[in-house]
């Protein structure tokens, strides 16, 4: 178990929970950037870990970055800040294993931008999201105008960051901000039930996909296919690959199982 002081990966049967615990609303504060990074390479190098949960516990996600500790940084220190939770995200996202975001209470600010890491999102049906920067005097920092604008698209995250309204989860799964909602109480078992999925799944063609769709993103078209098709080609080099086709052939559809 990867142990900070304010955030925990936990691993079980394939599955890391990577945990955040600072109380009140866990704020994201330079040793909470720190630990996160620290606990997404650990979740990335472990082959224990199949599927990662973000968490933060039962009462709420994350309420942001530090306001508190923010407020009086000079110009230096907050850039320094946050081009290091812009680089924590980013290792969180490149995660290349299916990622989970579980979450409660509010994701807020960096706490939104640190569930727009994730695959996925699940969403207590009491939930508020929103990117409330403008309403501090500033703008999201971490990934709020460019990983939102790319999930839901420009108009949409513009309403969300020019007003910094709270979304409750309804609207949030309308407008494809989280993907699923369930109960309060249901939140972590339901995140856990879509990363246990890809426990025993194929881990390498898992992380070709991920970072064929992921990276493709990132590129025009045809270099995105030409991406794809690499990716694609080069599982032929894989055991996930041979396991794959073999047992279709032999067992038929469904019945391969992986290492
Ligand atoms: N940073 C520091 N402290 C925070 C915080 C934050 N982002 N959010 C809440 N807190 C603190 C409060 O100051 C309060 O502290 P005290 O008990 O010492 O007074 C405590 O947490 C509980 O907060 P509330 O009393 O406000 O609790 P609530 O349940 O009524 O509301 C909340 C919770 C909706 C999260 C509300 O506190 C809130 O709106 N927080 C700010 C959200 C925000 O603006 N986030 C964006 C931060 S900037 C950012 O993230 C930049 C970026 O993109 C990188």
């Amino acid at each position: 178990m990867g142990v900070g002081e304010f955030v925990t990966l936990e691993v079980k049967d394939g599955v890391g929970t990577v945990r955040l615990d600072r109380p009140p609303v866990n704020a994201l504060n330079a040793q909470v950037t720190a630990e996160l990074a620290e606990l997404a390479k650990e979740a990335t190098e472990r082959d224990d870990v199949r599927a990662v949960i973000l968490y933060g516990g039962e009462k709420t996600f994350a309420g942001g970055a530090d306001i508190k500790e923010m407020a009086t940084r000079t110009y230096p220190e907050i850039a320094k800040f946050g081009a290091n939770l812009t680089g924590t995200l980013a290792a969180i996202a490149n995660i290349p294993k299916p990622v989970v975001a579980a979450i409660t209470g509010y994701a807020l600010g960096g706490g939104l931008e640190l569930a727009l890491t994730a695959d996925w999102r699940v969403a207590g049906d009491n939930v508020k999201v929103g990117q409330p920067e403008i309403q501090l005097g500033v703008i999201p920092g971490a990934g709020g105008t460019q990983r939102l604008a790319r999930l839901i698209g420009p108009s949409k995250t513009k309403d969300i960051v020019y007003t910094g309204r709270f979304v409750k989860a309804e609207e949030a799964l309308q407008l494809g901000i989280v993907d699923q909602v369930v109960a309060p109480d249901d939140v972590y078992a339901a995140a856990h039930k879509w990363a246990a999925q890809f426990a025993n799944g194929p881990a390498v063609a898992l992380r070709a996909a991920k970072a064929a769709i992921d990276g493709g993103l990132d590129m025009d078209l045809p270099n995105a296919l030409k991406l794809e098709s690499h990716l694609f080609a080069a599982l032929w080099a894989t055991e996930d690959q041979q396991n794959g086709m073999k047992s279709f052939i032999e067992n038929g559809p469904g019945k391969a199982t992986f290492e």
